[in-house]
């Protein structure tokens, strides 16, 4: 049983695409792709059009996926120059410190081709060209576009690294990608507090592995005291502000790297997953106008980190690709005060807001007033993202945030797909809270049964996609095997998500997570593998397992198994060391929400960790175990139960 939205008729009579428009066009992106992204791809400025469209195999044996393979274009110059002519005063970037009594900035489509043109500038000055790896570590800062949009500019590949990683994380990134130059800055603000960026950027150099690194630029933000260190470390000032405001833009194959982002799998260390020039900038651009219904008057706020992909496609790419003008906020939404979101709505007459579903059930907890005590009356529209939103939440987010007014866009994606795949269009979707509801234009979206079988009707099962999209990954970074293996090996002949979903009987889609060991904790997504990892390079540690449980705020949390070594005593001291060995290790976002002592973990005969058994335990639900025959020790999990920490 779920209720209806349907479209508003207001909205949907100015809306870009309407009902019927939206079930032409995709009946018209399905029968023939061709001429569908052919067409689409007009919305780009190529330097060559292209003629190949789309050619793409899933068979193993045959394998690629390129897109636009004969065309050429620079991402920066889509996102800049063809701007100028026309929206050369515009505001591209709103800026919105942490400190809300500090001023807000607007930088112009205009200064910001000038900016991220001394930057590929300098940057081309320090040796980096076409190719080189630029791991970029910055706060939510102009700067941060500024540098994306200068290694686009020059060719170069960029790997952006949140700020809340720790050394260990952004040594393992440099080191896989083998960047030639960090961007950071001497420190990062979120919430009142200092954020060592600078610091964290000197211990991952000391790590093995990066010596790939060259230079260090660093954007002076805060002002906070760095060890500057020769001839490595240069402020960015000084190598940028002297640099001409043209800059060559380098002429890119469609299908030449834009990007690598890292992200975690369900095994091993994250994944490079690397994104091309052309058809990741029409997709996200494309998505961002249709999905959002943009118009040319729109504040658009994504309230995301440009380290994760949101902030790549949709405070970056796409809406700059589309000349949109995006609010950067540098801030997070409990400082200085619950309404801090809603004030800055206020101030910049934000018309589009787009967050996670962890955001709006932490500002739901604190009750309406934060909310009402602001006008909120420039929303038109509000979308969330990164992991299922429960119809509770959707309904205070439409009835509170938006006042009944507003439709929300729950858009359905990952890192992976580079753009939004299954979302409503505001304009042609009636809404059922909780859905991401239907395909966008050229997405192929079904479920399999365990074993493959195409599900038909209504069903649940394993999200898969049949065919390619312009936005899809091309490899993962060094490891094309990995690729393969990962996402087309499971369900040979599709591309396998690694979500669980149910289709209703109106063919809406409804994401109920992931089904690998993948957990994902406030929209950002851990891989076990590499919490326990983590865990077991503590020289206390013997064996660690990993699972995720439901938590009210985060969605998931972490629940780690520890067994320490022989001859090692648990304690409180050492379970708080633990976990703050973890998120030293890893960074503030892996942090274990529990830790349970294990004196040994459920295994098979063959030695193989029973993680379903894990969850179960978990998730507070020791009748619900399922089989335990192939248990090798059952008293094993008797303990476990027994000594379940009681929340
Ligand atoms: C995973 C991808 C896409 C940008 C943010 C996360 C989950 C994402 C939704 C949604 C239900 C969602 C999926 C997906 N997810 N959006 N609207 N409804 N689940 O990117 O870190 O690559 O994570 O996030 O489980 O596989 P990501």
């Amino acid at each position: 049983m779920s209720d209806l939205y349907p479209v508003k008729p207001e909205f949907g009579a100015r809306a870009r695409i309407n009902k019927d428009a939206y079930q032409r066009l995709y009946r018209e992106s399905i029968e023939n792709p061709e001429a569908f992204w052919a067409k689409a791809a007009e919305r780009l400025d190529w330097f060559r059009k292209p003629t190949v469209i789309k050619d793409v195999s899933y068979k193993l044996e045959d394998f690629r996926i390129r897109w636009f393979a004969d065309g050429e274009l620079n991402a920066s110059v889509n996102c800049l120059d063809r701007h100028l002519a026309t929206r050369g005063d515009k505001t591209a970037i709103l800026f919105e410190p942490d400190d809300p009594s500090a001023p807000a900035r607007k930088v112009t489509y205009r200064q910001l081709h000038e900016r991220v043109c001394k930057l590929g500038n300098a940057l081309r000055n320090l040796g980096v060209g076409k190719g080189d790896r630029v791991t970029i570590y910055l706060p939510m800062i102009p700067d941060a576009v500024v540098a994306m949009l200068a290694c686009a500019r020059i060719g170069a590949i960029h790997s952006v690294v949140f700020g809340g990683f720790a050394p260990n994380s952004i040594a393992d990134r440099v080191a896989d990608c083998g960047s030639k130059l960090i961007i950071t800055a001497d420190e990062g603000l979120r919430g009142g507090r200092r954020i060592p960026l600078k610091a964290n950027v000197d211990a991952a150099l000391k790590l093995p592995g990066t010596q790939s690194v060259e230079t260090v630029l660093v954007v002076r933000h805060t002002g906070g005291a760095v060890d500057m260190q020769a001839p490595r470390d240069r402020w960015f000032h000084d190598v940028v502000d002297g640099q001409p405001a043209e800059c060559e833009p380098e002429r890119m194959n469609a299908e030449d790297p834009l990007f690598i982002l890292y992200t975690s799998g369900s095994t091993g260390k994250p994944k490079g997953v690397l994104h091309t020039t052309g058809g990741y900038l029409l997709y996200a651009s494309y998505t961002h106008e249709a999905i959002f219904d943009l118009r040319e008057d729109d504040i658009y706020w994504c309230t995301a980190d440009v380290g994760w992909v949101t902030g790549h496609s949709y405070i970056v790419y796409g809406p700059l690709a589309n000349g949109a003008t995006a609010l950067v906020f540098e801030g997070v939404p409990n400082y200085p005060t619950v309404s801090r979101f809603w004030e800055v709505v206020d101030r910049h007459k934000v018309t589009i807001f787009y967050t996670a579903p962890t955001a709006i059930r932490a500002l739901m907890r604190e009750g309406e007033a934060p909310v009402k005590k602001t006008s909120r009356a420039s929303l038109r529209l509000l979308g969330t993202v990164g992991e299922p939103i429960n119809p509770e939440a959707w309904r205070w987010y439409y009835e509170v945030v938006g006042d009944g007014r507003c439709p929300i866009v729950d858009t359905w994606w990952q890192t992976e797909t580079g753009g939004i795949l299954i979302s409503p269009l505001p304009g042609a979707t009636d809404l059922k809270p909780g859905s991401a509801t239907l395909p966008f234009f050229g997405v192929r979206p079904a479920l399999v049964d365990a074993n493959g079988q195409l599900l038909e009707g209504a069903a649940e099962g394993n999200l898969v996609l049949l065919d390619s999209w312009p936005g899809q990954m091309r490899t993962v970074y060094g490891d094309h095997q990995r690729f393969i293996d990962t996402y087309f090996r499971t369900y040979p002949g599709v591309y396998f998500t690694g979500d669980g979903c149910r289709r209703d009987e109106d063919g809406y889609y409804w994401i109920t997570g992931r089904v690998d060991d993948v957990i994902n904790v406030s929209g950002h997504r851990i891989g076990t593998a590499e919490v326990e990892s983590a865990l077991v390079a503590h020289p206390k540690v013997a064996e660690a397992a990993v699972v995720g449980f439901p938590h009210d705020i985060k969605g998931q949390g972490i629940y780690a198994y520890v067994t320490l070594k022989a001859g090692e005593q648990p304690s409180e001291e050492l379970q708080k060391e633990l976990v703050a060995w973890v998120r030293k290790e890893i960074g503030p976002i892996a942090t274990p929400d529990h830790l349970q002592w294990a004196p040994a973990l459920p295994k098979t005969r063959s030695g193989k960790i029973m993680r379903r058994i894990l969850r179960k335990i978990a998730e507070n639900q020791p009748d619900q175990l399922g089989d335990t025959s192939t248990l090798a020790d059952p008293s094993v999990v008797e303990t476990l139960v027994n000594e379940r920490k009681v929340r």
